[in-house]
């Protein structure tokens, strides 16, 4: 079978998607695919470059907008190539963090309180102060945690929204939840290992401490019983509740034994250091046992 690992896009998280695309094809077993790497560039590439290659299947290797986001799925679609993972709608819902809060809000499922600003005219730093410091000023439409700032005091405040805003028009101001970041990887429905991180020189889980080696402690945990099935059920109608398929990593922080939903990532990180691959060899998958089960059930 030929598979189009299709990678790198136009997203801020290019490099990102480039590392999971390089480990993705590292690892599909050559006896039973062809692997062809589709490096993408700019948007109008993917389709003459997805014709051209005659593949059976798009791994998608990409991350955040025109890749995540619900975009190149359809293209596919329209091309009639299967395609991994979610499809259009889980997709654009779950790169929106704004309307799948609202969905998740609207059914239980507990998530980070905030503001929702259009734009720097919507600036308000009395309605921050209501709310109570320290936030997390982040762009709706983000990944990777890139433009995603921790906000002290007002006198930060409009440095990060500034910047929030230059990434996308549409920004969210939430609560920080004092707590333990946890992922919660799904892989056709099922729950896999929970793993619990922990920055080493960060107050979150930034940038750096995603990627760089030695940025965080991740490792499974167990918890205990009642807190499990918490967290368990607040990933399971997260990930059912928005649609998603194949699967996906939910993200949370969990505070108090109290599981807040951060954002649910379509198209999870799959580099050699990941949190999905990681989640998946503690339940005994290898990458490339995880790879198929990702193909077999995209295929089904
Ligand atoms: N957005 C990155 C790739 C992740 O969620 O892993
Ligand atoms: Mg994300």
């Amino acid at each position: 079978m030929k598979i189009g690992v299709i990678m790198g896009g136009i997203s801020s998280e290019r490099e990102v998607s480039l590392r999971t695309g390089q480990e993705m094809i590292r690892h599909l077993d050559p006896n039973r695919y062809e692997a062809v790497p589709i490096v993408i560039d700019q948007r109008a590439d993917l389709i003459e470059q997805v014709q051209e290659a005659e593949i059976d299947l798009a791994l998608l290797a990409l991350h955040g907008q025109y890749g995540e986001d619900g975009t190149v799925q359809g293209a596919l679609e329209t091309l009639g190539v299967p395609y991994t993972g979610s499809g259009i709608l889980a997709s654009s819902l779950c790169m929106n963090k704004r309307l799948s809060k609202m969905l998740l809000t609207a059914a239980g499922v507990n998530t980070p309180t905030g503001l929702c600003w259009q734009g720097m005219e919507d600036y308000n730093p009395r309605a921050v102060e209501r709310m109570g410091y320290p936030v997390i000023v982040k762009p709706n439409t983000g990944g990777s945690s890139i433009g995603i700032q921790l906000v002290h005091h007002e006198t930060e405040l409009l440095k990060a929204v500034q910047e929030s805003c230059a990434l996308d028009q549409t920004i969210l101001i939430e609560s920080y939840i004092q707590g333990m970041e946890i992922t919660c990887s799904i892989i056709d429905g099922e729950m896999l290992p929970i793993i619990g991180i922990r920055s080493a020189h960060s107050e979150w889980f930034d940038y750096t401490a995603k990627y760089e080696a030695g940025g965080a402690e991740e490792k499974v945990i167990e918890l205990p019983p009642a807190t499990h099935q918490r967290v368990r059920e607040a990933a399971l109608a997260s990930y059912q509740l928005l649609q998603c398929n194949v699967y996906a990593r939910v993200d949370m922080i969990l505070c108090q034994d109290i599981p807040y939903v951060l954002e649910v990532n379509t198209l999870p990180g799959m580099t050699a250091g990941s949190l999905l691959p990681k989640s998946a060899a503690a339940a005994g998958l290898t990458f490339t046992q995880l790879l198929d089960r990702i193909i077999s059930c995209s295929l089904r």
